[in-house]
């Protein structure tokens, strides 16, 4: 039998909600190919989500913090490090939240407090992580770090709101971070850019289901799922991608580099047909 790709391997997992969560597949998958896992979360989702059952099937523990608490994000990784017996190889950054998106307040009406918290859960929550994963030393060399983020850093998409704002925050900081990581302890920092995906941050975008079918559409390899995600992310952690850093991945069937389709053009022409309009 082969080797698990992440054999000796430890990483800290962040973001594991319920089994839909894009964490929970890549902790999974992890644990299959051989790593060792602390599984963290912010309190509220310890108790309302079901992460405790993850931690029962991967054997791992479960350490609460708020990833806008610089405190708990270092009691997170110190506390890891003794469960570990010494540095880890990788951390995944699997965490999204936007009160304007879960309020359903438009991008022109947004309050900045709102957007402000936007940004501090999905994208400064990075560097917090990073900083003080630097300022402890807890990484290992050849270490590898993974933020999930979204097409909407580059491309503006209808109801997606100050999120695709969070995700190119959290792109940039990912190559920020990752020239002085990698230049000073060869780590690498990247960005996965995955499909929309059925989870519970996911399906708070205003009109996500039509968001999931127009990207299958559009997509020649059609939409990733969060268990093909967790691949791509353990084929990252792994030593068979030393030298990739500082880069937006994206994980979409093509998505990111359509124009039109011919899938997407038969449907968009069957709303004519179907219409009682002057467009026709
Ligand atoms: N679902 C999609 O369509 C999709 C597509 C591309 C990227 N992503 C990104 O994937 C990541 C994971 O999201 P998901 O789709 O698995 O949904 P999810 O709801 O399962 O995960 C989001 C996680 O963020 C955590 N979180 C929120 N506030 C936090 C805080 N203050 N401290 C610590 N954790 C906090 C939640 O508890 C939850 O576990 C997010 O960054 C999301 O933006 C999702």
């Amino acid at each position: 039998m082969r080797e698990g790709l992440l054999q000796g391997k430890k990483g800290i997992i962040f973001g594991a909600l319920n089994e839909k969560s894009i964490a929970w597949q890549v902790a999974l998958k992890a644990r299959k190919e051989g790593a060792e896992l602390v599984l963290t979360n912010a309190p509220v989702a310890i108790r309302m989500g079901t992460i405790n059952e993850l931690a029962k099937i991967t054997g791992s523990k479960v350490i609460s913090a708020d990833a806008t608490r610089m405190d708990e994000i270092e009691n997170l990784l110190s506390e890891g490090m003794k469960i570990f017996g010494g540095k880890f190889d990788f951390i995944l950054h699997s965490i999204g939240m936007s009160p304007n998106v879960r309020k359903d307040i438009p991008y022109e009406q947004t309050s900045y407090e709102n957007m402000l918290k936007t940004f501090d859960i999905s994208a400064l929550s990075f560097h917090r992580v990073l900083q003080t994963a630097y300022k402890l030393d807890a990484l290992k060399e050849w270490g590898s770090v993974i933020a999930l983020s979204y097409v909407a850093a580059q491309r503006t998409l209808s109801g997606y709101n100050d999120m695709g704002d969070a995700k190119a925050l959290l792109e940039s900081i990912a190559r920020s971070f990752g020239y002085i990581y990698g230049r000073d302890r060869k780590v690498r920092v990247n960005t996965v850019s995955q499909s929309p995906t059925d989870t519970t941050a996911g399906s708070g975008i205003h009109g996500f289901d039509s968001l999931i079918d127009f990207s299958e559409r559009m997509s020649p390899l059609g939409n990733a799922s969060a268990e093909e995600c967790a691949e791509y992310c353990v084929a990252l952690f792994s030593d068979l991608t030393r030298k990739v850093t500082m880069q937006n991945l994206f994980h979409d069937g093509g998505f990111s580099s359509m124009g039109m389709s011919l899938k997407a053009i038969e449907q968009y022409q069957k709303s004519f047909d179907e219409c009682d309009c002057d467009d026709k």
